[in-house]
């Protein structure tokens, strides 16, 4: 039975349901490798030598996909896969956004995606596309780093920060064009467009 592996547990779950059941589809839940949130994981007198682990997060979601390969027997030269990694300041700016937004308020937000309308709260240290997929919705990511623009949208309504932008242009961030992995709610209430393109 061939095994398909995605990030996000929602597509998981579509891609598996036009596949079938002779399809084992598994999701990743996002990057699996990082640096540890500790001190050291970045060598500056050793060539900036970073030390990877894997989230403790991230763990059970590795062990079920290297169960199900194992299960039905892909050889290690057989099995390829590709890594996005925050980098140390990325997360130490997340960190710091998560501690600034303690005991504030949530933000009330709408989100647009493939046609229909959806709102829920989310905590102002959460990432936009981070409380999307906590609410189930299939919003679009890869490398959940600021690189990729998978994650586009559009904010219509409300005000994010945008922690880090390696893949938009000034002239797309001026039309309202926000990385949603990297986005964080300033205003009270949001409106994200994902269909608009
Ligand atoms: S998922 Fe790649 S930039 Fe957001």
């Amino acid at each position: 039975m061939p095994v398909v592996v995605v990030e996000s547990p929602a597509k998981a779950k579509t891609i598996n349901s036009y596949l079938g059941s002779d399809y084992t589809v598994l999701a990743s839940y996002g990057h699996v490798r990082d640096l540890p949130p500790k001190d050291g994981s970045v060598d500056p007198e050793n060539g900036f030598d970073m030390t990877w682990e894997v989230a403790a997060a991230s763990k059970k979601h590795v062990k079920a996909i290297a169960d199900a390969l194992k299960t039905h027997g892909l050889e290690p030269d057989q099995i390829k896969f590709e890594l996005f990694s925050e980098s140390q300041q990325g997360r130490l700016a997340k960190q710091e956004m998560a501690k600034r937004s303690e005991g504030q308020a949530q933000t009330q937000v709408t989100v647009k995606i493939d046609g229909a309308q959806h709102s829920f709260t989310m905590a102002k240290g959460q990432s936009v596309l981070d409380a999307a997929l906590e609410n189930n919705l299939d919003a679009p990511f890869a490398c959940k780093a600021g690189v990729c623009s998978t994650c586009m949208c559009k904010v219509t309504e409300g005000e994010v920060e945008m922690l880090s932008n390696h893949a938009l242009e000034d002239y797309e961030v001026e039309r309202g064009y926000r990385l949603s992995c990297q986005s964080y709610p300033l205003s009270d209430t949001l409106f994200i467009d994902y269909d608009h393109h």
